[in-house]
């Protein structure tokens, strides 16, 4: 049996390493723990199998029952792993050994499971944020420490060289992006043409698999295809599409490397949107370019934000829901009634990338901390800019009903709202326009195949689908 991802070049993998022993001030052990099949409703049933991020980046290997180890101190690279025996070879098949693919990404010096325990013992070792309970009772034993030990004692260091490093997209890991983003792009042009009023949200749902699949690449995360796009992470598909509804879809597929793509499109279910979903729709659209033609190296991430904020709430202004003056709008948290949450992330091998280090090391920095107030606080991305930092555009309005009666209930933004005529459509909806982006050293690229945005353009595609 084949490795299930693409490899990069042994060299790549060596270099990545080589970068980060130099990076890395300090002595000890750097554990990189590989991800295990993890089993839903009985041991022997797993969930599709998913290496660790980290661990692809540095070593490659897209299997279970691997462990890795950089030896600061002897500069000594190990991957800890056994061999299939005759018994997982009758039932998986066989496997590339452990000598060969290890070699494939540079790794010489492979050693069997059991003797990591005792290479660990009496060293300083390092290791990441434990994200899956399985590696909490793995290091719990592996190291000797408690549960609350394990969970808090990563180390900081550690985890601030690797989202350096992980951050900036090499041109090899540019094109396997790209790669993610045109296959995601072709999921949505798919499902604009094949939406019809009848059809079930699930129906949708299977064709955002079926376009990945087809071409032997996975989804990078559970794609959301709903009429109720207000629901931010909205995972229920059971909606019938009715004329006069707008679909919200957010999908991508990982590329053969296991990079992700992640784009959202929102379109009416009839051939055109109907007036007020136009004007809304525009409003966003507005918004989603204003935030990509500002997008460039140096920029503030959070000041990106506050600009599609703004853009959001001088549209709302026009249509008549918002009212007053935008800037003081959005300095009072007004437009979060409609953007309850952030602009944008960044993207890698990790749809949110890195997410399992801490938003702390990997949206923001020493200089910038994130903020504790609704709406910012789920902005996962505030520090400046980088070439090769690889970013999402997101905004969106989401009219949620609830909010709307407790703002009101409150008497909060009654300077900001025209609550009469947003209650009169507190049932609109969602909207959100998302693409992907690589900052380049003035200013950005889109990734992927270019899909249509703009309202015209949908309608385009959707009178098209449906003649
Ligand atoms: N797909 C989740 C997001 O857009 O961040
Ligand atoms: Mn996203
Ligand atoms: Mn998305």
């Amino acid at each position: 049996m084949e490795n299930k991802n693409q490899l990069f070049s042994t060299e790549t993998y060596s270099k990545r390493r080589s970068l980060l022993k130099k990076k890395i001030i300090g002595s000890g052990v750097l554990l990189f723990l590989g991800n295990q099949e993890s089993s839903i409703n009985f041991k022997d049933n797993w969930y599709p199998y998913r290496q660790d991020s980290t661990f692809l980046y540095y070593f490659g290997l897209n299997f279970p029952g691997l462990h890795a180890l950089i030896d600061l101190d002897s500069g000594e690279e190990i991957i800890f792993g056994d061999d299939l025996t005759i018994d997982e070879i009758v039932w998986k098949g066989p496997q590339p050994s452990m000598t060969a693919m290890s070699a494939k990404v540079g790794i010489l010096d492979t050693r069997p499971l059991e003797k990591m325990k005792a290479y660990l013992s009496q060293r300083e070792v390092h290791y990441l944020p434990v994200y899956r309970p399985e590696h909490v009772v793995f290091l719990t034993s592996l190291l000797d420490r408690s549960y609350t030990e394990v969970d808090l004692e990563y180390s900081v260091s550690f985890i601030k060289v690797v989202a350096a490093q992980r951050a900036v997209k090499s041109p090899e890991e540019l094109l396997s992006l790209n790669e993610a983003a045109s296959i995601t792009s072709q999921i949505h042009l798919s499902l604009m043409q094949q939406a019809k009023a009848g059809m079930k949200e699930y129906e949708l749902a299977s064709r955002v698999r079926q376009v990945a699949h087809e071409q032997n690449v996975n989804i990078s995360f559970q794609p959301i295809v709903t009429i109720d796009g207000q629901i931010l992470h909205n995972h229920y598909y059971g909606n019938t599409l009715s004329g006069g509804d707008l679909l919200l879809c957010d999908a991508g597929a990982e590329s053969s490397h296991l990079y992700a793509g992640d784009m959202t499109r929102t379109f009416p279910v009839d051939p055109a949107f109907s007036t007020l979903q136009k004007e809304l729709y525009d409003v966003v659209h507005r918004s989603h370019l204003a935030a990509i033609a500002a997008l460039k190296p140096g920029i503030k991430f959070l000041d990106l934000h506050l600009l599609a904020c703004r853009v959001l709430v001088e549209g709302l202004v026009e249509v008549g829901i918002m009212k007053g003056q935008p800037q003081d709008a959005v300095a009072a948290g007004a437009h979060t009634m409609f953007f309850q949450c952030g602009l944008g992330h960044m993207m890698g091998l990790d749809v949110h990338d890195m997410e399992n280090f801490g938003e702390a090391y990997v949206g923001y920095d020493d200089q910038l901390k994130k903020s504790t107030a609704f709406g910012l606080k789920s902005l996962r991305l505030g520090k400046a800019l980088t070439p090769g930092y690889v970013v999402t555009i997101e905004p969106g309005i989401y009219v949620i009903p609830e909010l709307i009666k407790q703002h009101k209930e409150k008497g909060s933004y009654n300077d900001f709202i025209n609550y009469p005529l947003l209650e009169k459509h507190a049932d609109f909806g969602g909207i959100r326009i998302e693409d992907d982006f690589v900052i380049t050293t003035d200013g950005a690229q889109l990734l992927g195949t270019p899909l249509a945005s703009s309202s015209d353009d949908i309608e385009s595609i959707r009178k098209a689908a449906l003649s």
